[in-house]
C-alpha cells in the first residue's frame, strides 16, 4: 500500500519544511489537491507553487486536478514538475485527447471519479491509465466523512480492471484513516490518500507506521 499524504491538511505556511519532513519520515508520494473554486468550492494552489516546491523535494508529486477545463493547464503542470496528473472525468469533455497530451508531456496519467460517477465513465480509456482515483468524499475539502459506497465501487473497479488487462493503480481519496485502511486494501486499493488523518497526528514517521500496520492487517 502506498500512502500519499494530501497537502490540503498540511501547514501551507511551511510547505517546504512539511515536504522535507514527509521525505525524512519515509513517505515516497505526496498528493497535491489543486482546486479552482469552480469545479469545487475551494481554491488552493497551482503551477507556480508546485514549481517552487519541486526543486525542494524528491517526493513523487501526485497532482489531483479538481479544476474545470484541466486541458488548458497540462503544459503548466508538466513544467511545474508534476509526476502524475489526475483529471476528473466529470471535467473533461475529450478525455482521450487530454490523456494523450499528458503522456506526450511526460507525466503519468490518472482519471478521478466523484462518488456518484459510474465506473463506465472511464471504461474505454482504462487500458491507457496509470491510476484511477476514486473519491470517497465529495471533493473540495479535507476532514470529511468517508463514504461507505466506496467499498462496492472499489470491488467493481477491480473487476473492470482485471477484465480489461489494465495496469492502473487504484487510489482512494477522502476520509481515509487507519480505521478503514485494512478494508480498503482488502477491497483492492493500491494507493491511499490521507490528509487530516495523517497531518493531524505527527510525528509523521510514527503515523506512517500506524497506516502501514493497518494495511498489513488486510
Ligand atoms: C478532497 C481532496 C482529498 C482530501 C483528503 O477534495 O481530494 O485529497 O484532501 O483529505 P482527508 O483525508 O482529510 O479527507
Ligand atoms: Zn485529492
Amino acid at each position: 500500500m502506498i500512502l500519499a499524504p494530501s497537502l490540503l491538511s498540511s501547514d501551507f505556511g511551511r510547505l517546504a519544511e512539511e515536504l522535507l519532513a514527509l521525505e525524512q519520515a519515509g513517505l515516497e508520494w505526496v498528493h497535491w489537491d489543486v482546486m479552482d473554486g469552480h469545479f469545487v468550492p475551494n481554491i488552493t494552489f497551482g503551477p507556480p507553487v508546485i514549481k517552487a516546491l519541486r526543486k525542494r523535494s524528491r517526493l513523487f508529486f501526485d497532482v489531483h486536478l479538481m479544476i474545470a477545463e484541466p486541458e488548458r493547464y497540462l503544459e503548466a503542470f508538466a513544467e511545474a514538475g508534476a509526476d502524475l496528473l489526475v483529471v476528473h472525468a466529470e471535467a473533461s469533455s475529450h478525455l482521450p485527447r487530454t490523456l494523450s497530451e499528458i503522456r506526450r508531456l511526460g507525466m503519468k496519467r490518472g482519471v478521478a471519479l466523484n462518488p456518484a460517477t459510474p465506473l463506465h465513465a472511464l471504461e474505454y480509456v482504462l487500458p491507457e491509465l496509470d491510476l484511477v482515483l476514486l473519491m470517497s468524499v465529495n471533493p473540495g475539502f479535507g476532514g470529511q466523512k468517508f463514504m461507505p459506497l466506496t467499498y462496492r465501487k472499489l470491488a467493481d473497479l477491480r473487476g473492470l480492471i482485471s477484465r480489461s488487462d489494465s495496469q492502473a493503480l487504484v487510489q482512494v481519496d477522502g476520509g481515509v484513516d487507519p480505521g478503514n485502511t485494512a478494508a480498503l486494501v482488502k477491497a483492492g486499493a493500491d494507493v491511499l490518500v490521507s490528509g487530516s488523518a495523517f497531518f493531524n497526528f505527527p510525528p509523521y514517521a510514527e503515523r506512517l507506521g500506524v497506516f502501514a500496520k493497518a494495511a498489513a492487517g488486510a
